[in-house]
């Protein structure tokens, strides 16, 4: 079972988000896949609780990743973790159990500067778990701007890490389509939003070298 974990401590990145429409994607390609959601706030345990179908296993878990892992991992091939805010712990435990850590950033520089926390944290975390990969995912993005290319410029020198090629812009699309728990995928596949969550898709697997 591969393990991929959202996380960045800067609230509002866009983590629920990525993390219900990644799952969904996966789940839609027939793959099996488990979403966890350790952040109390509950936003993707609750958001896709409205789903009737079933198509994805979410399981919310405040404690003892590490134990629900296990307990899962026959059954499973792909297990996403949406992470919450502030509780290093379970971030930590998280990111160390994990094959790949994406961490989303929005096109400011104020949240360039405080996911720094997060990345100092992936550091400590990498000594335990060295084979540990991990990209910047720049989201809620206004797309081909003089901005969004010098942030990530920045972004990738400043820290010392690789950005993924694919980038999530800032669309309605992403709101909307979780009212109803559903993936932009299903509701919008003439949008941007829906191309962008292929590509990150396939640029995930491509990573894991699931690809081939
Ligand atoms: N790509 C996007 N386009 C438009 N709105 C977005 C996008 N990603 C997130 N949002 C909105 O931004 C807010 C924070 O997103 P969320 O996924 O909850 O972030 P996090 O889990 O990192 O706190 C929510 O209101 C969400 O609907
Ligand atoms: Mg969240």
């Amino acid at each position: 079972m591969k393990v991929i974990s959202l996380a960045n401590q800067k609230g509002g990145c866009g983590k629920s988000t990525i993390i219900m429409n990644l799952a969904l994607n996966f789940a839609l390609q027939k793959k099996r896949v488990i979403l966890f959601d350790t952040d109390p706030q509950q936003s993707s345990y609750e958001t896709l609780k409205v789903r009737e179908d079933k198509l994805l296993k979410v399981v919310a878990v405040y404690s003892d990743i590490y134990q629900s892992l296990e307990k899962y991992e026959p059954y499973y091939d792909y297990a996403l973790i949406d992470t919450p805010p502030h509780d290093t712990e379970i971030v930590t435990v998280a990111i160390v159990c994990s094959d790949l850590v994406l961490i989303p950033v929005q096109d400011s520089p104020l949240d360039i500067r405080s996911t720094r926390v997060t990345v100092d944290l992936i550091r400590k975390a990498k000594e335990l778990n060295p084979d540990l990969k991990t990209y910047f995912l720049l989201s809620r993005i206004q797309p081909q701007t003089i901005l969004a290319r010098e942030l990530a410029e920045i972004l990738k020198n400043r820290y010392e890490t690789e950005l993924l090629k694919t980038q999530i812009s800032n669309r309605v699309a992403y709101k909307y389509s979780l009212i109803y728990g559903k993936s932009v995928n299903e509701m919008f596949s003439n949008d941007t939003a829906n191309t962008e969550i292929n590509d990150l898709s396939e640029e995930i697997l491509t990573i894991l070298n699931e690809n081939n």
